[in-house]
């Protein structure tokens, strides 16, 4: 059985990245809906099935995370996602948070649930061929937002969750996104951020989580989306990378950037301006969502004439990706 610190370093290393396709039954169906796809389950089991037999996947992408309804689901051929993942040399993840919940008190942020149960559901999980997990907090930035007991609550739920994950022998990503949606700046955006890591650390600290045993998945310290000015990558690198040096112990393994809603070039370019700051304590790499998936699933839309050709969309995102590690 390799150790945890094995496994989180083989997510982050030899110039690979992570996979996020654990989209909600919710989010996956509005996703579908938006190309004209019928929201049903077998629509979100074969566009899973796209995306996770998409030749050659494995050099570019370590690991991929997987939500409840896909992790039970199998290919056409009748493998279960998780083994059809193993077979193909990728990790299988699985999304354990239950989704953001406002939080009593504090009006416009969320508490994220999912820790009732948690260790009979990890049980589960490693039984059907989870090797790591992901649970994500989110922060909004506005008006005297977030509240310190929003960044408390949820820290305290991360290191909660990561505890538990260890202990069921899962590496934990531990994803507390600060969003991009507002009119903040870069400096705003890296204010908060240090904030929340710091808050994070101090609570797996108090958790005794292993730090060597953990994936780290943060937002990159941008703009908000409405802010007018536009920093470059050059800029987003060197303040991500500043917040990451003052927050992030070196024993991390590796840390993963969420994409947030960042155009797939927008992430990718910031990813290769953070890699040219050298020498880093942690590998930095990627675990985006729509910035990896995107393209694929606006190829696609929902017909067998446009699988391989979606297939290739998201190749090259990962190719991209992982050629700037
Ligand atoms: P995005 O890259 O689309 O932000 O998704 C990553 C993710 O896993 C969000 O939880």
């Amino acid at each position: 059985m390799p150790t945890l610190n094995e496994i989180a370093r083989t997510m982050v290393s030899n110039k690979r990245g992570i996979l996020a396709a654990d989209e909600s039954i919710g989010t996956m169906s509005r996703r579908l809906e938006s190309v004209d796809v019928e929201p049903t389950e077998e629509n979100r089991r074969r566009y899973r099935e796209l995306l996770l037999t998409t030749p050659g996947l494995s050099d570019s992408v370590s690991g991929a995370i997987l939500s409840d309804e896909t992790f039970r689901q199998e290919l056409s051929d009748g493998t279960t996602f998780p083994n059809a993942l193993g077979e193909r040399g990728v990790l299988a993840g699985i999304k354990v948070d239950t989704g953001a919940v406002p939080l009593a008190g504090a009006p416009g942020e969320k508490v994220t649930e999912g820790l009732d149960g948690l260790r009979a559901r990890l049980e589960e999980y490693v039984e059907l061929g989870a090797s790591f997990t992901k649970w994500r907090a989110v922060f909004s930035i506005g008006d005297g937002l977030p509240s310190a007991r929003a960044v408390h609550a949820n820290a305290h739920a991360l290191a909660r969750y990561a505890g538990l994950c260890q202990e069921a022998g899962l590496v934990p990503i531990v994803e507390p996104e600060v969003v991009m949606d507002g009119d903040h700046s870069l400096d705003e955006c890296r204010q908060v951020t240090t904030t929340v890591l710091r808050s994070v650390f101090t609570e797996l600290g108090l958790m005794e989580v292993r730090l060597d045993g953990i994936v780290l998945k943060p937002n990159m310290v941008v703009a908000g989306d409405a802010c007018s000015r536009r920093p470059d990558a050059s800029e987003v690198a060197r303040a991500t990378v500043d917040t990451l040096h003052e927050t992030v112990p070196p024993g991390v393994p590796g840390i993963a950037f969420l994409s947030g809603g960042q155009t797939p070039e927008e992430a990718t370019a910031n990813l290769a301006a953070m890699q040219e700051i050298t020498p880093l304590p942690w590998e930095l790499t990627y675990s985006f969502g729509r910035a990896l998936v995107g393209p694929a699933l606006d190829t696609w839309r929902g017909s067998d004439d446009g699988w391989e050709a979606a297939q290739k969309a998201l190749s090259e995102r990962a190719v991209a990706n992982a050629s700037v590690r």
